[in-house]
């Protein structure tokens, strides 16, 4: 029996959850993530928000229909759960309950990020605090299948990935959203960056301290390349990058990835942090696009107004035809054909500037 099951069989509850086991044995025995819209997959849905996508069209293309997923299928970390062999998709929060626990929970929150108040723009969100918290609450509720031993239950916990996505949200609804924040009047965009980088270690090491030990953090992706920003800022050429809004986050993906090499070496005893740069995989995908498959880089798939990016995909509104030809699905998030390629690059890749100092793969047999 493997070693795996061994400790599953410690619940009674668990017999169930094991004989699903045999059958397909992730390599990992769990996964816990937390982010925003990018990987929520329906937490949003009974919240109070504009960030909601439980709607047709999204989830077009899922096996399981409308979700809370914003986009038009699977997301990266729905992808992910998939090369890493596990049966199921990890489920939301919102809804995870008993044994299910043990596989993992799903705690992202569309419109949320690393600081409280980042999204309020568009109404309640499970800030990454809140994100925090919550998987606190259920390490308590897995410990009744652990005998209450937390060595037992340490030793499982640091086993699993730990997946995070945050800090777009704090570029895009709130710094550059400078009538309704005032974050922009007191930083500049590297003294921002260090602001958010300081919550976001704490968060991180709040993790640690609950037993996160493999942990996969993300680079924000090129948002001034998104369809809403095109739509917005770019001038006379409505398909060129908003430079200014890429460079600004440039410090906080590289001081993400500072305390990467930090933590790794030796700021936190054991663990094994993975630093995604889905802002250089995102760019190579851009430039690429026909490599990969794309037509469509400039406009989303579904949406309104000026690049399909003014206003986002409504209810019921016609998408496009061929989701598989665009990169981005609405105005905001890529369609389930881009998330494909970023998941397997993040996965397998073996470029530094890909996936960095290991890929997931790399990082799930450790
Ligand atoms: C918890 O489990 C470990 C490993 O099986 C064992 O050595 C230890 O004594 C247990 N601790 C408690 C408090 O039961
Ligand atoms: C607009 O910008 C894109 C990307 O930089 C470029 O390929 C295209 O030729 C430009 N179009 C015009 C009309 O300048």
């Amino acid at each position: 029996m493997s070693r795996f099951c061994e400790l599953v069989l410690l619940g009674l509850a668990l017999v169930w959850l094991c004989s699903r086991a045999t059958s397909q044995n992730p390599q990992v025995p769990c996964f816990f993530i937390f982010g925003d819209s990018l990987v929520d997959n329906g937490n949003n849905n009974d919240i109070l928000t504009l960030a909601r996508a439980n709607y047709m069209p999204y989830g077009l293309d899922f096996s399981q229909g409308v979700t809370g997923r914003f986009n038009n299928g699977r997301t990266t970390v729905d992808v992910l759960a998939q090369l890493l062999g596990f049966p199921d998709f990890i489920p939301p929060y919102s809804r995870a309950r008993g044994p299910a626990l043990l596989r993992g929970v799903n705690y992202a929150s569309g419109a949320a990020g690393i600081r409280d108040e980042t999204g309020n723009n568009l109404g309640d969100h499970i800030s990454l605090n809140r994100q925090v918290s919550n998987f606190a609450r259920t390490v308590q509720q897995m410990k009744r299948f652990f005998r209450r031993n937390d060595t037992t239950l340490n030793s499982y916990l640091s086993r699993c990935i730990f997946y995070l996505g945050l800090g777009s949200n704090d570029y895009l609804n709130n710094y550059f959203m400078p009538n309704l924040y005032t974050t922009s009047s007191v930083y500049n965009p590297k003294s921002y960056a260090t602001l958010l980088l300081q919550d976001y270690s704490r968060q991180l090491m709040e993790l640690y301290k609950l037993g996160a030990r493999k942990v996969v953090v993300t680079a924000v992706g090129p948002i001034g390349c998104i369809p809403y920003q095109l739509a917005r800022y770019s001038k006379g050429n409505s398909s060129r990058c908003d430079e200014s809004i890429n460079n600004a986050i440039i410090p906080f993906n590289s001081g993400l990835q500072n305390w990467v090499d930090r933590f790794n070496k030796g700021l936190l005893p054991g663990a094994r942090f993975v630093y995604v740069n889905s802002y250089e995989t995102s760019r190579s995908l851009e430039a690429n696009a026909a490599y990969y498959g794309f037509q469509v880089i400039d406009k989303g798939c579904c949406g309104v107004g000026r690049n399909n990016g003014q206003i986002t995909c409504l209810p019921m509104q016609q998408p496009c035809d061929d989701r598989t030809k665009y990169v981005f699905w609405d105005a905001f998030h890529p369609t389930e054909a881009a998330n494909i390629i970023l998941a397997r690059i993040a996965y397998g890749s073996n470029s530094h500037s890909d996936v960095y100092p290991i890929n997931i793969q790399q990082l799930a047999i450790l």
